[in-house]
């Protein structure tokens, strides 16, 4: 044992918050990770004395059996900051609350590892309170913001920090999106219809609630603002370049998902006809999202690729980036699963783990 000790504070018990803390239990490490606080929508339970909580019966139950309401921004930031040892707080929320009191958090000298993207890819004034990089600071890490689990981040900051220089960046960066688009524009012609591919990936769980909310395309827009933003690109907000959204115009507004689902079959026309030019060319459609630095742009939308390149071969609902750099001058290529529950709380896990050596 290195005898170091770290509090943690963990917010969020739903898909990744509950893998983190089964995972954060079950460490085994020379650092000494206190559990003081757990936090839900619901309710909470935290140590008054900051002596780590008693999960040997295991953190759902103290969680369960706790009748403490949630902990309101303003009493957590003040709660964390009487912790006589340094203290990680791990967001596994979406809340867009708690990210935009990160600039509380980090300046009182608490530490963030979160897979929360809210606060990195809103305003760019947030990032930049964010990253003031005050030596008082709190440590912020955030690698399953972009890509869940893979090495996205935490490589693109060493290339940079090492002197290399972002040239380009493209890749799939939604799990939903990548299947697809690997069902619908294979490398052999094929007759799947867009909505065909849509109903099944909502029937699969792959879409949100609303498939809109894939289709739109914010979700990559928001993880390329990140992107670009670490690579030197001040990018004001997600919606400050081209974003092609997939949803037909007269489709936007209308009021419940099964409308939606209903009418998507009479649009499948134009991306029919644009997956066919592709395939005459021996090319396959893919929504992708690209900083490109030559051309100083963030884009985001369907481009067509030649069926030899490794976006062209991508299976199931992988993430998929390609990084080209003044070193990398052949492009570095990181793909793997994008999403999901275990390797994602393994990527905030290992951000926490990689905050407390450093503190
Ligand atoms: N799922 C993935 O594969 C994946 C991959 C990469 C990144 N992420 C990111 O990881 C985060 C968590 O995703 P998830 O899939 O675990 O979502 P989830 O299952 O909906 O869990 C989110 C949890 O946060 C809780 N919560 C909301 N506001 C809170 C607050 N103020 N204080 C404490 N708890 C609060 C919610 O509780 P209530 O339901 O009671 O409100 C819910 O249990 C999101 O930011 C997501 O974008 C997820």
């Amino acid at each position: 044992m290195s005898g170091k000790v770290v509090n943690v504070a963990a917010l969020g018990a739903g898909v990744i918050g509950s893998a983190f803390l089964n995972q954060l239990v079950a460490m085994k490490s020379p650092i000494t990770y206190n559990l003081i606080l757990i936090g839900t929508g619901d309710n909470s339970v935290h140590s008054r004395d900051f002596k780590p909580l008693d999960v040997s019966k295991g953190w759902n139950s103290l969680v369960a059996e706790s009748k403490d309401q949630p902990l309101s921004a303003d009493a957590l930031l003040e709660y964390l900051k009487k912790s006589p040892i340094p203290v990680i707080l791990v967001d596994n929320t979406s809340s867009a609350q708690i990210s935009s009191y990160y600039p509380k958090f980090v300046s009182s000298g608490i530490s963030i590892a979160t897979p929360n993207k809210k606060a990195f890819s809103s305003d760019l004034n947030l990032w930049n309170e964010i990253f003031a990089g005050k030596p008082t600071d709190g440590l912020v890490y955030h690698e399953a913001t972009v890509g869940a689990g893979l090495p996205i981040i935490g490589t693109l900051r060493d290339l940079i920090q090492t002197g290399d220089e972002v040239e380009k960046i493209e890749g799939i960066f939604s799990g939903t999106l990548s299947y697809i688009f690997n069902e619908f524009s294979t490398t052999q012609a094929n007759t799947v219809k867009f909505s065909d591919v849509v109903k099944v990936a909502k029937k699969l769980g792959y879409t949100e609630p609303d498939p809109r909310d894939d289709l739109n395309g914010l979700d990559v827009a928001r993880k390329v603002t990140i992107l670009a933003r670490i690579s030197g690109l001040k990018v004001e907000s997600p919606t400050s370049f081209p974003v092609e959204s997939l949803i037909p115009k007269p489709l936007e507004n209308v009021a419940s998902v099964t409308e939606f689902m209903e009418k998507l079959p009479a649009y499948d026309a134009d991306l029919t006809k644009l997956k066919e030019e592709a395939a005459a060319e021996n090319k396959v459609l893919r929504f992708i999202g690209k900083v490109d630095f030559a051309s100083n742009s963030v884009t985001v939308g369907i481009e067509k690729y030649d069926a030899s390149h490794p976006f062209a071969s991508l299976k199931g609902s992988d993430n998929v980036i390609s990084i080209k750099t003044k070193r990398y001058t052949n492009p570095m290529v990181i793909q793997g699963a994008g999403a999901g529950a275990d390797v994602t709380a393994a990527g905030v896990l290992a951000d926490a783990i990689k905050i407390a050596q450093r503190l």
